[in-house]
């Protein structure tokens, strides 16, 4: 891929500046490509119906091309385009959670360029909250095709400097509005195969959900025959159980909070012996357990508030890369609300292994 030169530039997260924006806005007009801040995480923006703007997302991330892209919309107007028609279901979801992280899989409309969605006849759509996004989105004109502004199999930036880290080179433009609130992408719910199901957990959560439609399904999880390891149905095209991955190995522990830490601490235990420094991804209650460990102490809040862990989640795990830790040992943070979209993540970036107190 040729070298461009990165521009960051800080835009005011609530009151974007138009100047900016405009500038953004120019550079998608041209096919170019932009990192924008969402309220979940940060993207990759490109026009949705600019098929030279969609290969360069592809070509920048580095990701396949059978790993179909999200849709992001600023209002009525840029749904007609993407959609034929929205259904019941759709409509009322809309209503309570749009704008905000909620990615809808509909039927995808004729304009709708082949290479957003893998060849499917959906198209995952979705209108963010972030006031930079939207304006983007409305001083375009017309919808943005973006997923996460990381490099392909690596876990999404949450600022600036996480995109800047894996595409600097790659993008002419990042606009930094400082971290985002969620941490977590949005949560991907299919309309389109009978009950509404959710394929990726994410900033909406299940309970949410059922709030406005009750036979909403979670995403389906299985365990491997015969092995201890539990994944998430892959239902979603490219998500695969690698997709979040760390570039350091990573275990997480189930169990109470008692025999979790002890069988963290025996693991840290274990590694220090080999030579290896290990890293924990704990929650602040953990820290005082692990403080004359030796381990690389890396708290993402309080177990019992995911919404704040799941605003730290990505950024500890990156911290603990770039401390060069061999292992990182990690928590678990229960599923409910948030917890769901905290756990597939980790789950993924453990390759779908967890390790229960009774196989310690
Ligand atoms: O919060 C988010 O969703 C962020 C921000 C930037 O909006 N975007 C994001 O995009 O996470 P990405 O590309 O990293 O993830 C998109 C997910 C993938 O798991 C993909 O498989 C799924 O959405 N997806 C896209 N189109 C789909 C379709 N037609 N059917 C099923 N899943 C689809
Ligand atoms: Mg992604």
């Amino acid at each position: 891929m040729q070298h461009i030169q990165t521009e960051v530039i800080a835009v005011d997260p609530v009151h974007p500046e138009p100047q900016v924006i405009e500038r953004a806005a120019k550079l998608l007009r041209e096919g170019e490509i932009v990192v924008f801040p969402t309220e979940t995480v940060y993207g990759l923006g490109g026009a949705a119906f600019q098929t030279a703007a969609l290969e360069r997302i592809f070509a920048a991330k580095g990701r396949p091309f059978n790993d179909p892209l999200i849709v992001h919309i600023a209002g009525e107007h840029d749904l007609e385009q993407v959609t034929p028609s929205l259904p019941e279901q759709a409509r009322r979801l809309a209503q309570v959670f749009w704008p905000g992280p909620l990615t809808l899989i509909l039927r995808r409309g004729p304009r709708v360029p082949g290479l957003v969605t893998a060849g499917l006849e959906t198209v995952a759509i979705r209108m963010p909250r972030h006031p930079v996004a939207l304006a983007l989105i409305r001083a375009l004109g017309s919808p943005v095709a973006a997923p996460s502004a990381n490099r392909f199999m690596h876990v999404s930036p949450t600022t600036a400097q996480h995109a800047l880290a894996d595409l600097a080179g790659r993008v002419p433009l990042i606009l930094d509005s400082g971290p985002c609130e969620i941490g977590v992408e949005s949560t991907v719910l299919d309309l389109c195969s009978g009950v509404p199901t959710i394929l990726r957990p994410g900033g909406i959560s299940l309970e949410a959900l059922r709030g406005v439609l009750p036979d909403v399904q979670p995403p389906i999880q299985r365990r491997v025959p015969g092995t201890n390891e539990d994944f998430l149905a892959k239902k979603a095209p490219g998500q695969l159980l690698a997709h979040y991955a760390p570039t350091i190995s990573l275990l997480l522990f189930d169990g109470t909070e008692e025999i979790m830490r002890a069988s963290m601490l025996a693991e840290v235990q274990r590694r220090s012996e080999q030579g290896e420094r290990a890293g924990v991804l704990v929650a602040n209650e953990d820290v005082p357990a692990f403080r004359e460990s030796g381990a690389l102490i890396q708290t993402l809040g309080n177990a019992a508030d995911p919404a704040e862990v799941a605003a730290a989640l990505f950024a500890g795990l990156r911290a603990l890369e770039e401390e060069h830790v061999q292992v990182i040992l990690c928590r678990n943070f229960g599923d409910q609300g948030l917890g769901l979209a905290i756990r597939d993540r980790l789950l993924k970036a453990a390759g779908g292994k967890v390790y229960r107190p009774e196989e310690v």
